[in-house]
């Protein structure tokens, strides 16, 4: 299956055939650099060689203007205006959760098109998806026209769910953070959520949110008291997984809104994350205060 926006499909089969080569590319550069990125985290060997693998592969692509990453301070100009028609902004998190790579746990890549010069807001999102570097590798693509969740070997991409959507009865939930820097509104709320779903946590948001989207549920990384405006950020993650989520039937929040309907102010901005069944992720914003909004 193909996108129609054949820029939009260059920049999906670029990622997608690049995920084998990240995967194998993993083995060896597992340690930490003495360097931080942009958010101020210590980054590993591999976050910055699939940075550079993706910038070069994504920035030779006639139709993207624009290639930014978690783990660059500016956005590369690739020579286009994503104003003009046929020509997109692309932001990646190429290797999300790599403090795992250290205990070999699940990992992901993230990333989404824009159709507007960044920082951009969700709404102008055409489309957005993440690969799963897990037992096996997956990727989850949300267009337009669908959510669609494939099986990537060897540079192919096969699907095995056409039609991605959450399932009715939520079963798993996730929440980032140390419980008590917490806010005690958010504190009430996972207490309720603890008697009602099951724990499944494993430090890196695409695994935990594969798992609400495959079983239902709630992900949540909240404001801290530490630092309200929480941990992950709104380009290269809040926004793609809010698309992701919304598109296969659910809801996004930053506590307030729609991720999707945020204004963002800079490229590395950080926001509250939750993503989830409606009806959890409405209760969640009946119940907490959005500190930054
Ligand atoms: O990219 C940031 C990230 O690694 C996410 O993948 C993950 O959800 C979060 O940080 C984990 O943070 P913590 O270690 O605070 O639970
Ligand atoms: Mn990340």
């Amino acid at each position: 299956m193909t996108v129609s926006d054949p820029v939009v499909e260059s920049v999906i089969a670029t990622i997608s055939r690049s995920a084998t080569e990240i995967r194998q590319g993993l083995i060896g550069r597992r340690g930490t650099v003495d360097e931080e990125n942009p958010s101020g985290e210590t980054q590993v060997e591999a976050d910055i060689w699939a940075d550079e693998l993706l910038g070069d592969r994504l920035a030779g692509i006639d139709g993207v203007g624009q290639y930014a990453s978690e783990e660059r301070a500016e956005v590369e100009d690739c020579g286009g205006d994503p104003a003009m028609e046929d020509v997109y902004a692309v932001a990646v998190d190429p290797l999300d959760g790599s403090s795992n790579l250290k205990s070999n746990n699940a990992m992901g890549t993230i990333f989404g098109v824009y159709d507007a010069a960044l920082p951009a807001r969700g709404e102008t999102l055409v489309a957005a998806g993440y690969i799963l570097y897990g037992p096996i590798t997956t990727m989850v693509l949300a267009t337009e026209e669908s959510v669609t969740e494939y099986e990537l070997t060897g540079g192919e991409r096969t699907v095995v769910d056409r039609d991605v959507r959450l399932p009715d009865e939520p079963v798993v939930y996730g929440f980032g953070g140390r419980v008590p820097d917490w806010p005690d509104d958010f504190q009430e709320y996972a207490r309720e959520i603890e008697q009602e779903l099951k724990l499944r946590y494993g430090g890196a948001m695409i695994g935990d949110v594969n798992q609400v989207l495959t079983y239902g549920g709630i992900f949540g990384y909240p404001g801290l008291e530490s630092r309200p405006e929480g941990k992950l950020r709104l380009q290269f993650e809040g926004n793609p997984i809010g698309y992701i989520v919304e598109r296969a039937g659910g809801r996004s929040s930053d506590g307030n809104q729609s991720l999707l309907s945020v204004d963002p102010d800079d490229l590395h901005d950080r926001t509250p994350v939750h993503v989830g069944n409606s009806e959890l992720v409405e209760r969640l914003e009946d119940r907490v205060e959005n500190r930054i909004a």
